[in-house]
């Protein structure tokens, strides 16, 4: 990589290697690092500092550091600092297989948290101080502005709450990503907010650039690497249908005049189903659509391209490698639909409820009342954590939560008594898709929830046994607003723990 990239004359004197940034990290620290999904993340600095960590361990002394980051990242990070048990404390997310397996065998202490809260609470002091941040970046112009990359997530907060900055300048990001950026520096504490001065998707609010104080930067790695999304799995017809319901519920709202046919501004969560959602409103008769969303996904490229979606807002690219292609070779034409933002703002809700967003997003499993689990496998095995879920589903103006009905090849029911953890009360819950079906929960109390969700949702070969737990409960509950029974509503986990089958 060209050392041209940095403008700024003095701060080429700081250049290093990434083993020598890495020695400025020290045991104890806490460092943030920026990356958001497999996009934005530093590539040269972590594996770097995991090899440095793996020596100091070979030698019987200890090393661990406490991560945050935007979100998930890529495996040069995650992963490398997981696999050396170089990692004592991680916020706010993580998909990597060796973190999930080192969080999930008590080894590494997570806080998973919703995304909008993070900046908001390290600026408030509630995580205490930041020693370090890490943060790749696209450029740094002659006054020192830095050019953001693929995300943004928390980096604005990163540079300017770090003690000290580590910049790794990559290269292989387009500089024409310059200008789709809009970090915005109007937040304040309480009591002292005012309005985000918001009211469109389109609106941009901030500037192009992260401001930094050049004499913070301790050190400036160049590198020429790849961001490292995974690909999707292919849609099969299990996504299709899911697809094709929630498609055919917002033709629906059109014709009762609750929506018109440029619907609200729509938010896509993170996975294949969402993605695939994404890849079905291709053929909707909807137009002008926009986006107010938390990750673009392969799915919004499509729709951007054909002219569907007019404008996607967005915290990070989470393309896989043949969309990242994609975007890196029509930039041009993305650069004025696609607006990069921090995510305090991305995921706010204050904004999410202005908007009116149409809320999508993934889950693990939903009870017949309408809870949704979207973390904990068996109600305590981490898939990879809440993300921005909670903060759309909770502002939506609707919001939805997509999912098969079954999973494990059937041995699972997605459709449960009771969820064995709830992140999204059923009160933020108003649609729940399947590929049986759509149950449209608006305005029902629990026990017709419940008829919906079992005769829409579930797979029949859960039906009967989810009918006959109910009536079971409506018999013997100490209640009749939401009648489970505490003793058999999680009998269901219970055997799959001990069988490997929700089945009898
Ligand atoms: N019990 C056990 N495993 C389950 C399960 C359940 N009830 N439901 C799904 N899974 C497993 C699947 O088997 C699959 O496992 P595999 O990777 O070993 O094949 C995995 O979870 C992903 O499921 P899939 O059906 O492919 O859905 P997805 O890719 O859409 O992901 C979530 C679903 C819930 C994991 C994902 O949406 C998520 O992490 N959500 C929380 C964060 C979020 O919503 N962010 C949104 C704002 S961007």
């Amino acid at each position: 990589m060209s050392i041209e990239r940095i403008e700024h004359l003095a701060l080429r004197d700081r250049v290093m290697t990434a083993d020598q940034a890495a020695a400025l990290i020290k045991s104890g620290d806490t460092v943030g690092m920026s990356g958001f999904t497999g996009s934005g993340y530093p590539k040269a600095i972590p594996p770097a500092l995991a090899a440095r960590i793996d020596a100091v361990h070979a030698a019987g002394e200890a090393f661990r550091i406490k991560l945050w980051t935007g979100a998930s990242t890529g495996p040069e990070l995650d992963g490398a600092l997981s696999r050396s048990d170089a990692i004592e404390y991680r916020l706010p997310y993580n998909s990597d297989p060796v973190g999930r397996e080192k969080i999930n065998k008590g080894e590494i202490e997570y806080l998973d948290m919703h995304l909008s809260h993070v900046a908001p609470m390290v600026w408030e002091g509630f995580f205490g101080k930041l020693d370090v941040a890490v943060i790749e970046v696209a450029g740094i112009h002659a006054d020192g502005s830095l050019i953001p990359a693929t995300s943004v997530g928390n980096n604005r907060t990163w540079i300017d709450c770090a003690e000290k900055v580590i910049l790794e300048v990559n290269g292989w990001h387009d500089l024409a990503l310059e200008g789709m950026h809009d970090i915005y520096y109007g937040t304040a504490l309480p009591p002292n907010r005012v309005p985000i001065p918001m009211t469109r998707t389109d609106d941009r609010i901030g500037q192009t650039t992260f401001r930094c104080d050049p004499d913070k930067i301790a050190g400036i790695v160049l590198t020429d690497l790849p961001d490292r999304n995974s690909p999707f799995s292919p849609i099969d017809d299990c996504s299709r249908q899911i697809a094709g319901h929630l498609i055919g519920f917002l033709e629906d709202e059109v014709r009762a005049g609750r929506l018109t046919d440029r619907l609200l501004p729509l938010q896509s969560g993170v996975g294949n189903i969402t993605n695939a959602v994404l890849d079905g409103l291709r053929d909707a008769p909807f137009r002008e659509l926009t986006s107010y969303t938390e990750v673009l996904q392969d799915g919004m490229l499509d729709l951007l391209d054909a002219g569907k979606v007019t404008c996607c807002s967005t915290t990070a690219l989470s393309l896989s490698p043949e969309g990242a292609k994609r975007f890196r070779e029509n930039m041009e034409f993305y650069r004025d639909k696609v607006i990069l933002r921090t995510t305090e703002i991305s995921n706010h809700p204050e904004v999410i409820r202005r908007l009116g967003v149409i809320a999508t997003n993934g889950m693990i499993e939903a009870d017949i009342y309408g809870n949704v689990n979207s973390t904990l496998v068996m109600g305590s095995k981490i898939m990879n954590g809440i993300g921005g879920s909670g903060d759309f589903a909770r502002n939506a103006y609707i919001s939805i939560f997509v999912s098969p009905s079954t999973a494990k090849g059937g041995k699972i029911s997605t459709i449960v008594p009771q969820a064995s953890h709830v992140d999204h009360i059923t009160q933020d819950v108003q649609v729940l898709v399947t590929e049986q079906g759509l149950a449209d929960l608006r305005g029902l109390g629990p026990k017709k929830r419940a008829a919906a969700i079992i005769e829409t949702c579930a797979h029949p070969d859960y039906r009967d046994a989810l009918r006959a737990y109910y009536d079971r409960a409506m018999a013997g509950a100490y209640g009749l607003q939401t009648p489970q029974l505490p003793s058999e509503s999680l009998s269901w986990h219970q055997r799959f723990m001990e069988t490997g089958d929700m089945r009898p």
